[in-house]
């Protein structure tokens, strides 16, 4: 299929291709949507088998973020941008320069932050050729690193789902199993265990499990083995489409609740869930603390603000998974109405006009 079927099948606004060919940057922007304000969203730094599939996942990860921003009740659209390479070996001061400019190129339209394989020191180098990039370290005038926020408001949401179906938020002697202990999966297990939790994880990465092992005791499993794992929560913190019918079928929890986006393969994944009497958190709803922090550094940063808010994301929850039982509907369909609903209702207030006088005359008229 060809970019612009693709795009507009997806319904994007803008997709921008850059190229660096000194320092070796490709890059591919995706603006989804801008009705509610700026796209805003990481960049996903990735060794992507192909230019297809790299167009596909920043395709599908901006749709994402024009969910989670309308969900979490932000002024904000939905975007994403990937960068093909190795995050471990590709990075150079030039390519995030490069990139810095082609950010800037869009004036705003888009603000990029952290991803995948990209950190808050890579959007300090970003920093210099655009404002328009946000989660920049702490020492920098930023917020830092926004997963601690994300990981924040997994657990809030957790909590909510631990009322919903057991009847009390105390998680204490509850089994949760995390793959990936990345940024996010980190901050999660510690909570976790905070919470006396029994935490289970895996990394296809060796030295991110060691070192959850060794700061907070948390046991670990091979790869293949998380999913199958007897447990109350299986918590997905690594990449999406996980969650497809191979493997819902292996599943052994009552519920899932991760910080990956976009873990449904397909859509019809959460009817596949709910029929295994599994309940799905919908990804966008529960891991939107990072964006609600990042958006919160462009607001002037307050971390008490900022942690005000994505706890709300526990209350989002419950009202979501309550709406869902009253109507019979599944938590991902009452989520995704949540979201669209609020694009309809606020995206044409900039139709009313403030007031003041601007007049652009345009030539021959
Ligand atoms: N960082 C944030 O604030 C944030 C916010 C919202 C959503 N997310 C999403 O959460 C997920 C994790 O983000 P992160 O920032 O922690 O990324 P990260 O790259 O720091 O961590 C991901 C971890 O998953 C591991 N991994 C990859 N494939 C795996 C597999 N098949 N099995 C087990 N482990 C595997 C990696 O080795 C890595 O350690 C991503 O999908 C990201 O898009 C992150």
């Amino acid at each position: 299929m060809g970019v612009f079927s693709l795009v507009a099948e997806t319904g994007h606004e803008q997709v921008l291709y850059g190229h660096d060919p000194k320092s070796g940057l490709r890059t591919i922007i995706a603006i989804h949507s801008t009705a509610l304000g700026p796209a805003l969203g990481g960049t996903r730094f990735y060794p992507y088998d192909s230019e297809d599939q790299a167009l596909w996942d920043v395709l599908r990860l901006s749709r994402g973020m024009t969910l989670k921003a309308a969900a979490a009740g932000l002024d904000l659209g939905g975007g994403k941008a990937v960068i093909i390479g190795d995050s471990r070996r590709d990075k150079n001061e030039r390519l995030w320069r490069a990139y810095g400019r082609m950010v800037d190129s869009l004036n705003g339209r888009y603000i990029t932050a952290e991803d995948v394989g990209t950190t808050s020191l890579d959007l300090a180098v970003v920093r210099r050729e655009t404002r328009w990039a946000a989660g920049v370290p702490i020492e920098e005038g930023g917020s830092g690193d926004p997963s601690p926020a994300t990981a924040r408001g997994l657990l809030a949401g957790l909590k909510a789902i631990a009322d919903f179906l057991w009847g009390s938020r105390d998680l204490h002697g509850r089994r949760v199993t995390i793959q990936g202990v990345g940024k996010v999966g980190y901050h999660f297990a510690r909570m976790l265990k905070d919470e006396e939790v029994e935490v289970i994880v895996t990394d296809v990465y060796q030295p991110a499990v060691a070192r959850v092992v060794e700061d907070f005791g948390v046991e670990a499993v091979g790869v293949d083995e998380i999913m199958t794992v007897d447990c109350d929560v299986f918590s997905p913190c690594a990449l999406g489409a996980i969650l497809n019918q191979e493997s819902i079928a292996r599943l052994n929890c009552e519920a899932v609740v991760g910080a990956a986006n976009n873990q449904l393969e397909k859509e019809e994944d959460a009817q596949r869930l709910a029929d295994r009497g599994i309940l799905y958190a919908p990804d966008f709803l529960v891991n939107a603390g990072g964006l609600i922090n990042v958006f919160e550094e462009l607001q002037g940063y307050s971390e008490q603000r900022a942690i005000h808010h994505v706890d709300a994301i526990g209350r989002r929850t419950s009202s979501v998974l309550r709406e869902a039982k009253e109507r019979g509907i599944k938590p991902q369909d009452a989520a995704m109405q949540l979201a669209s609903e609020r694009i309809e209702s606020i995206s044409d207030l900039r139709r009313l006009s403030r007031g003041g006088l601007t007049w652009t005359e345009v030539e021959g008229t």
